[in-house]
């Protein structure tokens, strides 16, 4: 009997020595971690305890076959710690809040973004930050501009870049972008691998409990009032902004497939934009979600895009309240193709940006606005030169 003994002790403390790797190392989000860690170990133990009963039960039942199992308490112990042990590990090879490359798995990732809101009061948080999270193919033609923009208020954002994963090029060290690229997949126009590569975006960007909006950007994307008029509409807004509409059309509900049923019927059913903003406890929720993400996966296929119907529709179904159902990133659909129009060179001018920045009305916290838009696409890299020209006046940086 003491083989069991020894492998539950064995057990115990291999995981007592994994709460320590994860609560010392890898807390970015302080004193939930301990809870968590000490809510685990009584659990642990609970199943430590009924395992050993078990195990003493059959013992005393089938006491010839036990004489014949291993001696070695590693075939017990082992097996139920393992998946855990290099979790732990993994975690705590993880990069400081500098960088933000590291080496967990998609699995990994996902678990410990789901962690549950912090309460605001929290000691990390004093300065609440927005994680700008780009979105891009590989270079940012428009990077100038967001240099420009960002300037002088490091304390208040984050920076996240997707881009594909054969772009290596880092951004030199001067620039704001240095070192932001995280682990990156391929991403192909209007399949899920879109979706995912927005869900990683926001999982990343979670690790930093400073966090608290969250923006996906594209390279076509610009700003388009200065930072601290962005900051301050996005901090205190009481929405988030994510754009989801009921469109009867056969480009809305025509995509709708009956075998999501019942899990989403057509009411349920959305469309939007993909470009989003959303505050910290939606992007928890979506990263959180597997019961709707499996649905879309199986049934959205183009036609049926699913970066234009998935968070549309999950945000009106688990979390209505919080969301504006607008965007505020400006486009320009009036060209009517699958793709909206792009900006060149000799399209910008003071007209449009004053067009795009007050030519609008909406409700913002309630209250009638003009300012609608932060940010505005597409805007073709060979724009890049007007853009800096009229930016001092016109933007605002
Ligand atoms: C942990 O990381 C290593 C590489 O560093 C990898 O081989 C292993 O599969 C990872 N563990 C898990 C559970 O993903
Ligand atoms: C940003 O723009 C607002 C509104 O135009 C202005 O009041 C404010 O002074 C500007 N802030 C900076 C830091 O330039
Ligand atoms: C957004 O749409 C949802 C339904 O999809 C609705 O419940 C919510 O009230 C709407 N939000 C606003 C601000 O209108
Ligand atoms: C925005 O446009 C309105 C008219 O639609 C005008 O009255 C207002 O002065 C404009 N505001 C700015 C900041 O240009
Ligand atoms: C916004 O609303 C005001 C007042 O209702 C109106 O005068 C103005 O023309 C509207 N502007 C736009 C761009 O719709
Ligand atoms: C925003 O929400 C907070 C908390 O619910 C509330 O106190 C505040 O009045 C709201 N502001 C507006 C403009 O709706």
């Amino acid at each position: 009997m003491h083989i069991f003994a020894t492998a539950l002790k064995v057990y115990v403390k291999r995981r007592v020595e994994e709460m320590t790797v994860l609560g010392k190392d890898f807390s970015p989000c302080g004193r939930r971690e301990i809870r968590d860690g000490s809510f685990q170990f009584i659990a642990t133990l609970l199943f430590g305890l009924s395992l050993a009963l078990f195990v003493i039960l059959m013992g005393l039942l089938m006491k010839d076959l036990l004489r014949k199992f291993p001696s070695s308490h590693e075939s017990y112990a082992l097996p139920l710690s393992s998946s855990s042990r290099s979790l732990a590990i993994n975690l705590s090879l993880t990069v400081n809040s500098k960088e933000v490359w590291h080496l967990m798995s998609e699995e990994e990732l996902m678990q410990r973004a789901s962690m549950p809101p912090l309460v605001l009061s929290h000691p990390h948080r004093q300065t609440l930050k927005v994680a700008f999270m780009f979105l891009a193919r590989g270079r940012l033609p428009l990077g100038p501009i967001w240099e420009k923009f960002f300037k002088g208020h490091e304390r208040f954002f984050s920076i996240y870049l997707h881009s594909s994963p054969e772009f290596t090029n880092d951004h030199p060290e001067s620039s704001v972008f240095h070192k932001r690229q995280i682990p990156s997949k391929p991403v192909e126009w209007g399949r899920a691998s879109m979706v995912d590569a927005e869900r990683r975006l926001l999982a990343n960007a979670l690790l930093d409990c400073s966090n608290e909006r969250f923006v996906l950007l594209s390279e076509t994307c610009i700003p388009i009032f200065n930072f601290t008029t962005i900051y301050n509409h996005l901090i205190n807004s009481n929405h988030s902004f994510l754009s989801s509409f009921d469109d009867p059309r056969r480009i809305g509900r025509g995509r709708y497939n009956k075998r999501m049923a019942p899990t989403i019927s057509i009411s349920d059913w959305r469309k939007g934009s993909q470009w989003f903003e959303v505050h910290r406890k939606l992007a928890i929720q979506i990263v959180s979600d597997r019961k709707y993400y499996p649905v879309f996966k199986d049934h959205c296929r183009p036609p049926c895009y699913m970066d234009e119907h998935y968070l549309a529709t999950l945000v009106a179904m688990i979390n209505p309240g919080l969301n504006s159902n607008r965007t505020i990133t400006w486009v320009d659909w009036s060209t009517r193709g699958s793709h909206p129009k792009s900006f060149l060179k000799k399209d910008v001018s003071k007209a449009l940006l004053t067009q795009i920045k007050n030519g609008s009305n909406c409700t913002y916290n309630g209250r009638m606005s003009t300012v609608c838009f932060l940010f505005a696409r597409k805007f073709h890299p060979s724009s890049l030169e007007p853009l800096l020209n009229l930016s001092p006046t016109l933007l605002g940086f």
